[in-house]
């Protein structure tokens, strides 16, 4: 900061001489007035030297990196910090404050260009007082619709920009959809089954959620019924209402593509009953000249329509998410697949670490499924949560074998390469272009607390060696100095409530690994000790997890543990040991049944 202030002193300092030398003034001599009429010049210095002294201070960035590389401390290159995607347009559209204030006005334009600027005879614009009364009444109450569903949910600038936005696409395709009917002279009952009715409801819900959902089959209803037959509104707006509703429905908790196209069907089929129920399609026809094509055709349309929206969303899926870096359950179980390059490698050189991960995956997730977050995005990011521990595996105590590498480290060494695998795992997830949610969990999951063991022993160690200075056998400068802000982790700590999960999670697994002879009341104990520790450790407070929550996700780590546990001890083993194993299993049960006699007798 120093030099920065210092270089941009200089630049204007050499400016202001450089424009009293083109005056012909001495530099000395410039006061009052003669500095106001330099102002600007001095302004364009200034952000001059701003943009300069960036580029300065990069390029002594790069004379420090090339020093420490040449004396083979670093490799030269600059580490990245955030993947291409956080950095991407939408995360400045998310902060921007302009980009709030112009969404709202530009989606009232749009859709004045798509609505309120089509004129036909036949629609609510036709020119009459009561009718235009009825169009502000709908307008007005989609606008207010608007303000308090962005109100209520509390969207991000990108999520009220993609609701906006496929509102404002449905409402062309409807458009769309109608002229090619009067351009065609089709019957109008055409005008109500060949427009899309559940597209941005279905978009919504994928992406934002049921709210969303609910709020764009309101709109394109409320909108869609300024473009139909004054007659047909009320039918408009009841089936684009109904449609939508069951579109919201039936994507909920979409997880599979397929799925889409089985709510398209659905919407499809709802829409050809609400035209039946309503008389657009007349059965009777089939009988006269070519009525058995036309009530087919209008019996097919809707369905067809259907399967075409499910079919457009789901091509569009991917573009969007990627567009607006939000990640569905479709994509999340996408990413769960166990043969990524990440995780074989953790198979094959750093078991234990696996087998950890995959237990954290079916705790975290059975804990996000009983608090309401999001149950597939926890079991992905459990996967990938300890990538950082590829670098060394055998210094993390599920991989050792007999020889533990930490013997020869001080515990400060031991704690510096343990809480690296923290900073490793993002650099590898960034380099294998992970989702950035993955590199948040892993960036998250120990937060800023403390390597526990490793401190304890360094106190020991210190308390030791006071004890021998207290006997005259060391010098007093031989005391090791135990900072506790070297072993903690450097955070930060968990800022979501599926990072918190996953966090608590992994701290929980961990733990139980020590328990020996469990019962569910050690289990319960063991989980209830390992949460309140972290939550009075503060790691929890950025998580937006309510203490009703933290209960439910210990009663779910308990019931998770003991019935893994439960199944570990019945596993079947081959002949021999198979006897082995039963007898002392056996055994074990004997033991623990008479334990719990004596229990009962002591009560
Ligand atoms: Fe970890
Ligand atoms: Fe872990």
């Amino acid at each position: 900061m120093v030099l920065s202030y210092c270089y941009r002193y200089t630049m204007v300092i050499s400016v202001r001489d450089a424009l009293a030398s083109l005056r012909g003034i001495e530099s000395d001599d410039i006061h009052g007035r003669q500095l106001i009429s330099f102002l600007p010049h001095l302004l364009l210095s200034t952000s001059f030297s701003f943009i300069s002294n960036l580029s300065f201070m990069g390029f002594i960035d790069v004379i420090k990196r090339w020093r420490l590389a040449n004396k083979g401390m670093s490799s030269g290159k600059k580490r990245r910090t955030s993947t291409a995607s956080e950095n991407a347009v939408v995360g400045s559209m998310q902060r921007s404050v302009w980009i709030k204030l112009l969404i709202y006005p530009a989606f009232t334009a749009l859709i004045c260009l798509i609505v309120a600027f089509y004129r036909s005879d036949h629609t609510l614009f036709h020119v009459s007082g009561l009718r235009r009364g009825l169009l502000c009444i709908i307008v007005s109450a989609g606008l207010i619709l608007i303000y308090h569903t962005r109100q209520t949910l509390n969207y991000a600038n990108e999520k009220v920009a993609l609701v906006f936005g496929g509102i404002a696409f449905h409402l062309v395709l409807v458009r769309i959809a109608i002229h090619i009917i009067d351009v065609n002279a089709w019957s109008a009952d055409y005008r109500i089954l060949l427009p899309p009715l559940a597209f941005a409801p279905m978009i919504a819900s994928v992406l934002c959620g049921r709210h969303a959902g609910v709020f764009s089959a309101l709109s394109v209803s409320l909108f869609g019924a300024m473009l139909v037959p004054v007659d047909d509104v009320f039918f408009f707006l009841i089936t684009g209402l109904i449609t939508g509703v069951v579109a919201v429905v039936l994507t909920r908790s979409v997880r599979r593509r397929g799925s889409l196209l089985r709510a398209g069907f659905y919407v499809g089929l709802t829409a050809f009953i609400l035209a039946l129920a309503f008389d657009k399609i007349d059965f009777s026809e089939m009988m006269q000249g070519n009525g058995l094509s036309v009530v087919l055709g209008k019996t097919l349309l809707p369905v067809s329509i259907g399967l075409l929206t499910g079919m457009l969303v789901s091509g569009l899926l991917p573009a969007l998410e990627s567009l607006f870096a939000i990640t569905t359950n479709i994509s999340w179980l996408e990413l769960s697949d166990l043969n990524h390059k990440l995780l074989r490698k953790l198979q094959l050189e750093a078991p234990g670490t696996y087998h950890h991960s995959m237990v954290v995956a079916t705790l975290a997730e059975s804990a996000a499924e009983e608090v309401g977050a999001n149950a597939a995005m926890c079991r992905v990011c459990s996967y990938f949560h300890d990538i950082g521990k590829l670098s060394k595996p055998e210094y993390f105590i599920e991989n050792q074998g007999d020889r533990n590498p930490h013997d020869t480290l001080t515990p400060t060494m031991s704690a510096i390469v343990i809480i690296a695998h923290v900073k490793d795992g993002v650099d590898m997830a960034i380099k294998h272009k992970l989702n950035p949610k993955i590199v948040e969990v892993i960036r998250e999951h120990h937060g800023d607390s403390l390597v526990q063991y490793f401190y304890h022993k360094a106190m020991e160690q210190r308390d030791d060696m006071a004890k021998k200075v207290e006997g005259g056998l060391e010098n007093k400068e031989d005391i090791p100095e135990v900072d506790r802000k070297n072993f903690r982790y450097p955070g930060p700590c968990p800022s979501s409530r599926e990072s918190a999960i996953i966090s608590l999670a992994d701290a929980v697994e961990s733990a139980s690994r020590s328990l020996k002879k469990p019962t569910p009341e050690k289990i319960r104990n063991l989980v209830n000790e390992i949460v309140m520790a972290r939550v009075t450790d503060g790691q929890l407070d950025g998580s937006d997890l309510a203490m009703s929550d933290i209960k439910k996700i210990c009663k779910s780590f308990a019931s998770t543990i003991r019935s893994m546990m439960h199944s570990r001890i019945n596993y079947p083993k081959e002949d021999g040991q198979n006897k082995k194993g039963s007898k002392s299993a056996s055994r074990a049960e004997k033991k623990d049944k008479k334990e719990a006699v004596v229990e009962k007798v002591k009560a």
